[in-house]
C-alpha cells in the first residue's frame, strides 16, 4: 500500500514516470548539474561499467547521514558510495562479489598514502633496472609465440623471475600480447608478478595501473582500445591482423608516476572505510562482523546502491585485459555475478539481498536504490525492464518489511521533456533511472521524506564536513 502523501512528495503529473499508485519523492537531481569529475580525485581511478556519479551519492550522503555514521553499498562496483562517504567523514563500507570491483573499492577506502605509493614505485623501478634484460627476453619470446601453446610466464603475484623454477606458470592469451609494445609488455609482466594484491600499497598501485592499461592517449599503456571497457578479444585480434596496428612504446613506471600525480592532487579521505568481497545476499552479516572487528558502530544509517542491471553487463568479459593483469579469471567472474537474471529471478534475488541487509541497518536507516531502466536485452527490446523500481518495491522491498518513502527520478527535466515529445510513449522510451527510497522502519521512512527538501552544499572539496 502506498503511504499517505506528505509535503515533500509532490505529484509530478507524470504517472508514466513513477509507477501508478506509488508516491514520487522530489529530490532535486542537482547531481546532473555538477561537473563530470565532481567528488574525490580517487573516483576516476579506473573506469567501471554502470557506475553512478559521485555527485549522486553526495545528494544522499549529505541529506541522510552525519559524520561518523556508517554508509553501506552492498553492490559497490568501483567504490563510488564508500569512497564519497569516507571523503565526507562517514565510515564507507563497500561490498561486491566481483574481485575486480573489490580491488577498486579497497584501493579507494583503504588507500596507500602518497609516500607509501611513491616509495614502492621507486623500489619497483630499481628492481626493474636490474632485471630488465631477462624480462625483455621473455616478453619477446612470448610475442613470438603467444597463445595457449606458446611461451609461459610467471603468475600474477608469484614474485618469480624468468627462468626460476615454477616461472613458466601460464600462457599469455594472444589478444593480451597484441595490445602492447615489447618493452611495455616486459614491464607489465614484471610488475604483474611483483605486486601482492593483499597488501594495501601494492593493491593501490595495481588499481591505478588498471586505470591506465588501455585508452586513446599517451597516458595509457596500450592504445588498441578505448578506456571505458575492453573490446571483444576477437575484435582486437581481427583489428590487429587487418590493420597491422602496433601500440606505441610506453614506460609503465612513468605512466604510473603521472597517474599517481593525478590521484594525489587531493588529500586522502579523512576516514578509512571497509571493502568486503562477497555475495550481497550475506552483506548484512559480513558488514556487521567487519564493523565489530574494528570496534566501529555496527549499524548502517544509510545505504546508497545500484543493484546489477537486468542482463546488461558482463564485468569479466568487458574487462578481460584488466582481469588478466590482476590474475583474475574473467569467465569465473561472469559465472558468479547476478547480472544475468530474468525479471522474476532478479526480484527474488533483490528480495533476499534486502532481507539480509536488515540486521545491519539502524532503525531509522534510509536506503536509496538506483534502479536502471533497461530497454533491450542483448539487442531485443523488452518491456519489463521499464518501471522496474515499482516491481522491486512490490516484490522485493515491501515483503522484506521496508517502508516506501517514494520514488525519485534521476532526471526530472529530461523526464518532462520526453513526456512532451513522446506523450504516452515516454515511460517506454526513456532510459531514466528511478531511485527507490526506503526506510528500514517507519522512522526511516519519515527521515527520508523530511530530508528530501533539505538544501545540499555542492562545493567540492567542501569547506567543512556537513552535518544534517
Ligand atoms: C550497477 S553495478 C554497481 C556500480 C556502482 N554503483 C559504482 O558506482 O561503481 C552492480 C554491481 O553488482 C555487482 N554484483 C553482481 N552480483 C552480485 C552479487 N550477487 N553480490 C554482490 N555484488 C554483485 C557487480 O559486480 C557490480 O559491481
Amino acid at each position: 500500500m502506498a503511504p499517505e502523501r506528505e509535503p515533500a512528495q509532490l505529484a509530478l503529473g507524470l504517472p508514466e514516470l513513477v509507477p501508478a499508485g506509488l508516491p514520487a519523492l522530489e529530490i532535486a537531481p542537482e547531481w546532473k548539474d555538477q561537473q563530470r569529475l565532481w567528488g574525490h580525485r580517487f573516483h576516476p581511478m579506473c573506469s567501471y561499467l554502470a557506475s553512478f556519479p559521485a555527485a549522486l551519492t553526495h545528494a544522499f550522503i549529505a541529506r541522510y547521514s552525519r559524520p561518523g555514521d556508517v554508509v553501506l553499498d552492498p553492490f559497490s562496483g568501483r567504490g563510488t558510495t564508500p569512497l564519497q562517504a569516507c571523503a565526507e567523514g562517514r565510515i564507507g563500507v563497500g561490498n561486491d562479489l566481483n574481485p575486480f570491483a573489490h580491488l577498486l573499492t579497497a584501493a579507494k577506502v583503504e588507500p596507500a598514502s602518497e609516500a607509501e605509493a611513491r616509495t614502492r614505485l621507486t623500489a619497483l623501478r630499481v628492481r626493474w633496472a636490474g632485471e630488465a634484460e631477462a624480462w625483455l627476453t621473455l616478453a619477446l619470446r612470448v610475442l613470438g609465440s603467444p597463445g595457449t601453446d606458446g611461451v609461459r610466464v610467471p603468475a600474477a603475484g608469484s614474485e618469480l623471475r624468468p627462468g626460476a623454477p615454477g616461472a613458466d606458470a601460464e600462457p599469455v592469451p594472444l589478444e593480451v600480447a597484441l595490445c602492447f609494445a615489447p618493452r611495455t609488455f616486459a614491464q607489465l609482466l614484471f610488475v604483474r608478478s611483483s605486486l601482492h594484491l593483499d597488501d594495501h600499497v601494492d593493491r593501490f598501485l595495481a588499481a591505478a595501473i588498471t586505470g591506465i592499461l588501455h585508452g586513446k592517449s599517451a597516458t595509457y599503456l596500450s592504445e588498441v582500445m578505448p578506456n571505458t571497457f575492453s573490446m571483444a578479444p576477437r575484435y582486437v585480434r581481427d583489428f590487429v591482423a587487418r590493420t597491422g596496428f602496433t601500440s606505441p612504446e610506453r614506460d609503465v613506471f612513468g605512466c604510473l608516476d603521472a597517474k599517481l600525480g593525478r590521484l594525489y592532487r587531493e588529500p586522502l579521505p579523512p576516514v578509512r572505510g571497509i571493502a568486503l568481497l562477497g555475495d550481497a545476499r550475506d552483506a548484512g552479516d559480513r558488514t556487521r562482523t567487519a564493523l565489530r572487528a574494528r570496534g566501529l558502530p555496527d549499524r548502517a544509517r544509510l545505504v546508497v546502491t545500484s543493484p546489477p542491471y537486468l542482463r546488461v553487463v558482463k564485468y569479466g568479459y568487458y574487462n578481460w585485459l584488466r582481469t588478466w593483469f590482476l590474475g583474475f579469471d574473467a569467465n569465473a567472474i561472469d559465472a558468479a555475478l547476478d547480472d544475468a537474471h530474468h525479471k522474476t529471478a532478479y526480484l527474488r534475488f533483490l528480495g533476499d539481498v534486502l532481507d539480509g541487509l536488515r540486521e545491519v541497518l539502524s532503525d531509522d536507516a534510509v536506503l536509496a536504490l538506483v534502479i536502471g531502466d533497461v530497454e533491450a536485452d542483448r539487442g531485443r527490446k523488452i518491456s519489463h525492464g521499464i518501471g522496474l523500481a515499482g516491481a522491486v518495491w512490490e516484490a522485493a522491498a515491501e515483503p522484506a518489511g521496508y517502508k516506501l518513502a517514494g520514488i525519485a527520478l534521476d532526471d526530472v527535466h529530461a523526464g518532462r521533456k520526453m513526456t512532451k515529445l513522446w506523450g504516452d510513449e515516454a515511460g517506454r522510451a526513456t532510459k531514466l533511472d528511478r531511485i527507490l527510497i526506503l526506510g528500514a522502519t517507519e522512522a526511516g521512512r519519515r527521515r527520508a521524506v523530511n530530508g528530501a527538501p533539505l538544501p545540499v552544499d555542492w562545493e567540492w572539496p567542501p569547506r567543512r564536513l556537513r552535518a544534517v
